[in-house]
């Protein structure tokens, strides 16, 4: 099948392209390379022996989108581009909000004009808010967030069910992730963001490569086993896998579906810091600070209905996530 992939130089993006490619599938990326790097296409061809075609543009450029889809006709697309730091989006939400919104509405727009009918879209956890209770199944309201990054995951979300309401030939898999962690065992791919990170896992692979002194533990008071933070830490092959099965189910169905795609098990910070100390043989220095604003004490998913619906289960462990995130970090 010809996919297109929007932000498939990206993290996850990247990882779903070895799987597409290795699937026989015809890749087509498009992606403005905001936060990611053109050599990764390189990488993705080393990796697969295979090429995906490369085009370096805006999806928000709707110009730009019909030339590509006059070319390829994809039958197809995964979303994965748009904007995604939390803390950013709250110093600049009209970004956010022009970006993630505009870039969703166009492509739509384009496969509209295409008779593109199936679209598989990264949404997030982080649409089921701070009320509902853990873990997290399908059927709970998503409806608020906690940050501009949130609101526009909501509104995609809602944006796509209105659209297939619309058009009952369409097909939108709304994959709701958890916390991707891990890297392609090549060491080749892997979440590799500008500046100091935010998130834990690469920030912990920096303090162990000595980048960074040590690591905030942010609240060590919270309601769980050992105070710090549970979360639903999934390998990102794992998720890349995810998307295929996705595929599979948009082309069978038609309608607005949401899966949860996590491991079901949370895990907390301290746990995923000594789990990487053990398994690379690297130490980990760090200390307990104060409580992040906005974080939850635990979020993790009823990974059930993918398992039923989908055919897929993350399979990968703990052990495996931090084996290949500090392995993707040594060969930086
Ligand atoms: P990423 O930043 O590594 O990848 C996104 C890619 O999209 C980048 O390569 C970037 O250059 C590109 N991009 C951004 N805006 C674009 C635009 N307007 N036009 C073309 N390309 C554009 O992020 P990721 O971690 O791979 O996340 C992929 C998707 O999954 C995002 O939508 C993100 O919100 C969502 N998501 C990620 C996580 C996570 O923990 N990484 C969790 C939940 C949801
Ligand atoms: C964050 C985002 C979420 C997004 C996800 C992946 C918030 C509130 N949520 O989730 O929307 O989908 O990233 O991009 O920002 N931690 C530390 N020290 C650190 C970093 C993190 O103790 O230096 C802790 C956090 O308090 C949390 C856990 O590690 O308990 C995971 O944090 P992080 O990797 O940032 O992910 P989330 O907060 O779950």
């Amino acid at each position: 099948m010809d996919i297109l992939v929007t932000g498939g130089t990206g993290y996850i993006g990247s990882h779903t392209c070895v799987e597409l490619l290795q699937a026989g599938h015809k890749v087509i990326i498009v992606d403005n390379l905001s936060n990611s790097r053109a050599d990764v296409v390189d990488k993705l061809r080393t990796i697969t022996g295979l090429t995906p075609v490369f085009y370096k543009a805006d999806v928000e450029n709707r110009a730009a989108l019909r030339e590509i889809f006059a070319a390829h006709r994809p039958e197809a697309v995964i979303h994965f581009a748009g904007l995604k730091a939390v803390g950013e989006s709250c110093r600049l939400p009209l970004k956010y909000y022009r970006c993630n919104l505009d870039a969703t509405l166009s492509l739509l727009e384009v496969m509209e004009e295409f008779g593109c009918k199936r679209l598989v879209f990264s949404s997030s956890a982080t649409v089921y808010g701070p009320d509902n209770p853990v873990p997290y199944t399908e059927s709970m309201p998503a409806r608020v967030a906690t940050n501009p990054y949130g609101w526009t995951k909501i509104m995609i979300e809602q944006i796509l069910r209105d659209h297939t309401a619309a058009d009952p030939a369409f097909s939108a898999v709304l994959l709701r992730y958890f916390n991707p962690i891990g890297a392609h065992t090549s060491g080749l791919l892997g979440d590799d963001p500008n500046g100091i990170p935010n998130n834990l896992m690469p920030y912990i692979s920096r303090v162990a490569a000595g980048k960074l002194p040590h690591l905030t533990v942010f609240g060590d008071d919270y309601p769980t086993p050992d105070g710090t933070g549970l979360r639903d830490y999934l390998h990102v092959v794992d998720l890349a896998k995810g998307h295929l099965k996705a595929l599979e189910y948009a082309a069978q169905h038609t309608g607005a579906e949401a899966f949860n795609l996590g491991t079901g098990r949370g895990v907390s910070v301290l746990e995923l810091v000594h789990t990487f100390e053990k398994v690379n043989g690297v130490p980990v220095p760090y200390v307990i600070g104060p409580r992040r604003d906005g974080d939850l004490a635990c979020c993790w998913a009823n990974a059930e209905k993918a398992a039923r619906l989908l055919g897929w289960t993350a399979e990968m462990t703990l052990e495996d996530m931090c084996r290949d995130s500090w392995n993707f970090v040594k060969n930086a």
